[in-house]
């Protein structure tokens, strides 16, 4: 069974795989992503691949690795880097993470939806800057979540996880979209299924955690800011392409919209020249999402199990359903 592993991962992740009976890992041992070249060769003649969301696993990869891939574990719950229709088509299986990052991603997305609601990252700098000289009654304000009508575009794990978490900060009312109401998940906050445009007209503070399909790229943008009120703050924490980041700008930049915080960007790494990052009402995160010590080692292990479960023809712990 040999296997290859795209990147540098947790070592509790590796041991897995070193320590499989049978299992030959060969691995692009390095922080940095694999060079394409250098993708395309390691995959060669592998049964496994072990691969991460920066990884374009599409045809070219998969005729490179050749009849005998029979697996395909990713390092993530989001899984639109993989061409699904010709991974099917191929008989290849696909493990992914849910669940177990979905407590760490929520409270960044929390932590996200704080700091740019409450300015903190340009108040911090206020104060190395020597911009804070007295206390101002009128400076630095910002908008707070009690009271507010929370908008979620995406009730699923992380979704759920965010309201959860939001619930306690005094939120009023919540509404969520996706593609039909869940009256189970919705429950428990109350949250009322509407449309896109109502969502974004309604909404103090709009979060996206649905996941990217063709469905949802470019989802936000120029028409969808236009409803927004002026005050209300957006948050994605699901991909990049979700939104129309030159709608967003302009949103941002005329005060359409009061702030936003992004964890996910296109393209990852955003340039340092970006317009995005010349704005103070945006904090952009480079996809941090997921970033705990212990979230990050259980995903490796999970994706490890993924693999060696779906190389030995048993039942994935987590198995994408193609
Ligand atoms: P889930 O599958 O549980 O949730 C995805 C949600 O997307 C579902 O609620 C689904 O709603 C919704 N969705 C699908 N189509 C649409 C649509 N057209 N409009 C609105 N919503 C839609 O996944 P998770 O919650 O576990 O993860 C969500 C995404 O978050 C991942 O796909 C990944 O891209 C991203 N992510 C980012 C991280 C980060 O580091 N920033 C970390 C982890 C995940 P419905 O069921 O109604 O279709
Ligand atoms: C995912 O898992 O999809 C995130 O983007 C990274 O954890």
């Amino acid at each position: 069974m040999s296997v290859f592993v795209t990147r540098r991962i947790p070592a509790e992740g590796l041991r897995v795989l070193s320590q499989a009976s049978g299992c030959r890992v060969q691995q692009w041992d390095s922080e940095e992503p694999v060079p394409r070249s250098e993708l395309l060769a390691g995959v060669a003649g592998a049964r496994g691949l072990l691969c991460l969301l920066s990884d374009r696993i599409d045809r070219e990869v998969l005729d490179a690795a050749g009849p005998g891939l029979k697996v395909i574990s990713t390092l993530s719950v989001g899984f639109d880097h993989l061409a699904l229709d010709e991974i099917k088509k191929r008989g290849i299986r696909v493990g992914y993470t849910p669940d177990v990052l979905t407590d760490a991603t929520a409270e960044l997305t929390v932590a996200l939806l704080l700091s740019a609601c409450r300015r903190l990252p340009e108040a911090a700098e206020q104060v190395r800057s020597g911009g804070w000289t007295t206390w101002k009654p009128l400076w630095m304000c910002g908008h707070g979540l009690s009271d507010s009508t929370v908008g979620i575009i995406g009730l699923g794990r992380i979704g759920q996880a965010v309201a959860r978490r939001l619930k306690p900060f005094g939120v009023r009312k919540f509404l969520y979209t996706g593609s039909g109401p869940k009256p189970e998940s919705a429950a428990e906050f109350g949250a009322e299924f509407v449309p896109l445009t109502r969502l974004a007209q309604e909404s103090d503070f709009v979060v996206v955690t649905c996941a990217l399909t063709p469905a949802t790229q470019g989802m936000c943008n120029k028409e969808f800011f236009g409803r927004m009120k002026k005050t209300s703050v957006f948050v994605n924490t699901s991909r990049g392409a979700v939104v129309n980041q030159e709608d967003l700008y302009d949103a941002l930049a005329s005060g359409q919209i009061a702030a936003a915080g992004l964890d996910v960007t296109t393209p990852e790494p955003l340039p340092t020249d970006h317009p995005l990052l010349s704005l103070k009402n945006c904090v952009i995160l480079p996809h941090i999402g997921s970033a705990t010590y212990a979230t990050r080692s259980t995903m490796a292990v999970l994706a490890a199990n993924n693999l060696l479960a779906g190389l030995r023809g048993e039942p994935m712990p987590h198995e994408l359903r193609l």
